[in-house]
């Protein structure tokens, strides 16, 4: 089989929108690989904060996007030998992930990694560009949203969870100028593509979202027996 031929979902979507949980599912229920791409820029971000980068070197963070020394393993991540799971997850890594994110060379030199993460039996992964730039042959493309304010609630359970001290109204305005920032910017902006599927789970469970994406899979796949999911 082409690696071209290798099935991908594509999800993208704002910040807490949901779409890493609802991969996550279905990446489990399909057996399939999973790319948290968000995960990249995060690393970066934190990278940048550790060594005191100059935010404004373009250079130093697309030197440090090419180098970054990453595993994925199941759910944790691994940077240069040390868990950063949830370290990458504050508000600080977020919004200077969103930052660095708007640089063409930094996601440039992101490109090829991610693309090394479609693998047999097949990929799901969310990020920004998922569907229109990293895999724009993507079978199933996804832009997974919700309100404002209700992302701003889930984040703020999620944090406080994570035992991460959270204010909702903070985290709303940073969603908001985070959402601004990711759709205004030149290169690879948050927007729903036309051959995207909207999914606004403002109002739908979990279980109900991800019993969507894959109804969503399997009507894609109904006529092909051996991709089928049930
Ligand atoms: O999905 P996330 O919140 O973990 O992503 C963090 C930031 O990284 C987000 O604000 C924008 C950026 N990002 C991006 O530009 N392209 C992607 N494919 C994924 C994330």
């Amino acid at each position: 089989m082409q690696k071209n031929e290798i099935p991908v979902i594509a999800i993208d979507g704002p910040s807490a929108s949901g779409k890493g949980t609802i991969a996550q599912l279905v990446a489990k229920k399909l057996a399939f690989h999973y790319l948290d791409s968000g995960a990249l820029y995060r690393l970066i971000a934190l990278k940048a904060l550790q060594s005191h980068a100059d935010i404004l070197d373009k250079d130093l963070l697309t030197n440090i996007a090419r180098d970054l020394n990453v595993i994925f393993n199941d759910e944790e991540i691994i940077l240069d030998d040390r868990i950063v799971t949830k370290e990458i997850r504050s508000e600080q890594c977020g919004i200077l992930a969103s930052q660095i994110a708007a640089y063409p060379q930094v996601r440039e030199a992101l490109t090829k990694r991610q693309r090394t993460f479609r693998q047999l039996p097949g990929l799901i992964t969310d990020g920004r560009d998922m569907g229109s730039v990293i895999f724009p042959d993507a079978v199933l493309k996804i832009f997974l949203t919700a309100s404002p304010e209700v992302r701003a609630q889930r984040r703020h359970k999620q944090l406080i969870e994570k035992g991460i001290n959270a204010n909702i109204t903070d985290l709303l305005q940073d969603i908001q100028k985070r959402d601004e920032r990711d759709s205004n910017r030149s290169v690879a902006p948050l927007q729903q593509s036309a051959d995207a599927r909207l999914l606004d789970t403002t109002l739908l469970s979990i279980s109900q979202a991800q019993d969507t994406v894959l109804s969503w899979y399997n009507e894609i796949f109904a006529k092909n027996s051996s991709l089928n999911v049930n």
